[in-house]
């Protein structure tokens, strides 16, 4: 019996994790992760320009975390502005990505967790649509769709079918046309040393 409860306990142990805030301690483990999961080629995608020099959406910098408190999932959203409206005003919305989970914890419903917390927390914070660009295949389960990004384009070049929306707010994304644009605060830069 005590051999079932510790391979039982060696499970669990194995298996869990927690969704947390992402704090500056995070960055490096961060960074290589997204390296190890996306390669380098990864900072010359179009979202990418959305998120250069900028910080992310007030609390949606989101990692999962080992028992042990190392970083073994992320997920970041931004603020943008998705297009104009019909009324010619501005729509406000985020954009989700790198999402990412270190390959020896992938399948373990980290991603997914994940991407609940993240929806969950835009949600409460009254953000109106998600946009992302990734894989239907998987975003959909989470109620990502083409449909509502079908007037909106990136800075960049993009592939239509793999550019998704999810609505927080019914007809958030109605009407909405143009180009994505950054809006979110810009990282502080350290200052210029002057010669002396
Ligand atoms: C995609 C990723 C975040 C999924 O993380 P995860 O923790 O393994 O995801 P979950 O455990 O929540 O879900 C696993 C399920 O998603 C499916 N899945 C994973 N990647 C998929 C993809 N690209 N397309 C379709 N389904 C996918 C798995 O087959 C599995 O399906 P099942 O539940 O029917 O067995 C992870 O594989 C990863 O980091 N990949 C490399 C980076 C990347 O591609 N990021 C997303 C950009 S599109």
């Amino acid at each position: 019996m005590a051999a079932v409860l510790d391979s039982v306990r060696a499970f669990f142990a194995q298996n869990a994790f927690t969704i947390d805030m992402e704090n500056p301690g995070d960055v490096v483990a961060r960074e290589n992760l997204l390296d190890r999961a996306m390669g380098p080629e990864r900072r010359r995608k179009s979202s990418e320009a959305l998120r250069r020099g900028r910080v992310p959406a007030d609390g949606l910098a989101l990692v999962a975390r080992d028992p042990d408190g190392h970083v073994i999932g992320t997920v970041r959203l931004w603020n943008v502005d998705a297009g104009i409206s019909r009324d010619g005003s501005s729509v406000p919305a985020l954009l989700l990505g790198p999402l990412a989970v270190d390959d020896g914890h992938e399948g373990k419903g980290i991603g997914g967790a994940l991407m609940r917390a993240a929806i969950g927390e835009a949600k409460k914070r009254g953000h109106g649509a998600i946009l992302l660009v990734g894989d239907a295949p998987y975003y959909e389960r989470f109620g990502f769709f083409t449909d509502k990004a079908a007037h909106l384009v990136m800075p960049g070049p993009f592939e239509r079918h793999r550019f998704l929306a999810l609505e927080l707010k019914d007809g958030w994304l109605e009407g909405a046309a143009g180009m994505l644009v950054a809006t979110g605060r810009k990282l502080m830069q350290a200052p210029l040393k002057r010669a002396a």
